[in-house]
């Protein structure tokens, strides 16, 4: 772009201020010193001896004819240049007619300069541009601001649209009347199209996650709804087979043998297991729908009672736990509670068979984040199925070795994740689990 500066009056300027001064200098008769003229190529004329008119007039007239080519080749030079450059240079008049315009106007709009000098600038915008325009050029008239860039739609002679940037400012000229308006217009189509076209696409992708976030969050408020009726659904035949065996235990009584005692035994316990499966499904079902009750407590706190809880479900177990103090968060209280008791019943559960089992609840910062982990000396896990453990009822030991239903983990991942936080694990069989997570803000 060229600066609205336009930088090469300069080269007329100075010739044009020569002549001016040398005739201003004649006319009232001042004698002229002989040092160098500052405009390079132009000697100062000599001042006339005495006595010697005629030589002095011819050597004037020669000093004018040579001031004249100086400033006729200026004068080219820098038509040239205004003509060469790919902006459109124009000038104004206050009342925003054409006053001037280069070679670029021709190539932008299609409209001869010739014919379109004279004409309002205006006319040549789209029209729902014009009332803007003629309001930014009356505010610069009035002496609101002295310069202005604004990108306006320009509509070309094939009645094309071109997107256009117009920089301009007010040129006080002490021969004329009145301010002009001058600048350049540059053609910034093919930026404004990258513009809109990126803009198009940015919306087209909101509105995409927005319709994707919708379908997601109908389907799971489907699922939530489905298995909570089916787990409804399921307990009252849970119940019957669970009565009926009663009964027939009962009826049966002194008929029955061993082996069939044995058998009905397993069809209550499996009852029983298959109740809080559905206990806890109901559970997981709910989690979603209740609102987040957000407050700031101490979440070490939280952590201490659990524990208490544990060493009195097993008092004869050796446990050494430790507990970073003055963990603060801002979550809802209730669901960390059953995060926490979720990760250290586990902890508490796979370390069972360790002679001293060792339980650690504490946090690190990273960065700005704050990352709390939970973790223990216990059997651990094979790494490979790690992806696994936060599904529902998945286990990757044995109900015979280690009782439980499979839920816990899925139920914590999903209290973090409505925290806007995450939950990952490390492991090895044989050398304990750390499970660490984080809570949004
Ligand atoms: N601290 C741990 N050490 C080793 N394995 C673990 C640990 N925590 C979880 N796991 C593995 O992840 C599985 C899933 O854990 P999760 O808490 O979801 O279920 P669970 O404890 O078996 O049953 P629930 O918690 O529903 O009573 C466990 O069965 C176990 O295989
Ligand atoms: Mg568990």
């Amino acid at each position: 772009m060229l600066s609205p500066d336009i930088a090469p009056l300069a080269f007329a300027a100075l010739p044009i201020a020569a002549v001016l001064g040398y005739a201003v200098g004649r006319r009232v008769g001042v004698r002229r010193s002989s040092s160098p003229s500052l405009v390079p190529g132009l000697a100062a004329p000599p001042a006339p001896a005495p006595g010697a008119p005629d030589d002095a007039a011819a050597i004037e007239a020669q000093s004018l004819r040579t001031l004249n080519r100086a400033l006729q080749d200026s004068q080219e030079r820098y038509r040239q240049m205004v003509e060469s450059v790919s902006s459109v240079i124009f000038r104004l008049d206050a009342s925003g007619k054409l006053l001037f315009l280069n070679a670029a106007w021709k190539r932008l709009s299609g409209f001869d300069v010739a014919h379109s000098l004279g004409r309002p600038l205006i006319d040549f915008l789209h029209p729902d541009d014009r009332d803007t325009a003629r309001e930014r050029f009356a505010g610069i008239m009035r002496g609101d601001a002295r310069a202005c860039t604004c990108q306006l739609r320009l509509r070309t002679r094939e009645g094309e649209m071109r997107w256009t940037e117009l920089t301009g400012r007010i040129i006080d000229d002490e021969s004329a009347h009145e301010p002009s308006f001058t600048g350049i217009i540059d053609d910034i189509s093919a930026r404004k199209v990258a513009e809109l076209t990126l803009r198009n696409l940015n919306q087209e992708l909101e509105s995409r996650v927005r319709a994707r976030t919708a379908e997601l969050e109908a389907s799971n408020r489907e699922l939530e709804a489905f298995s909570y009726s089916v787990s409804h659904d399921l307990r009252a035949p849970l119940r019957a087979i669970d009565g009926f065996s009663r009964i027939l235990e009962d009826d049966l009584a002194d008929r029955l043998d061993d082996a069939s005692r044995e058998h009905l035994e397993r069809i209550r316990k499996a009852c029983e297991r298959m109740a809080n499966l559905i206990d806890a499904l109901i559970k997981l079902a709910t989690l979603a729908r209740q609102p987040l009750n957000r407050e700031t407590f101490d979440l070490s706190e939280l952590a201490l009672p659990i524990i208490d809880e544990l060493r009195a479900e097993e008092p004869a177990r050796h446990v050494e736990v430790e507990i970073t103090r003055g963990l603060v968060v801002n979550a809802d209280k209730v669901l960390m509670y059953t995060v926490l008791e979720n990760l250290l019943r586990n902890a508490w559960k796979f370390t069972a068979r360790e002679a001293v089992a060792r339980i650690a609840f504490g946090a690190t910062h990273e960065g700005n984040r704050v990352i709390f982990h939970v973790e223990d000396n216990g059997v651990g896990f094979d790494m490979g199925h790690a992806g696994q453990l936060f599904r529902p009822f998945q286990r990757l030991h044995k109900a015979t070795d280690f009782p439980g239903t499979g839920i816990g983990l899925a139920t914590v991942q999903r209290i973090l994740e409505r925290h806007e936080g995450s939950i990952w694990v490390d492991s090895r069989p044989g050398g304990g689990a750390r499970f660490r997570f984080t809570l949004g803000h």
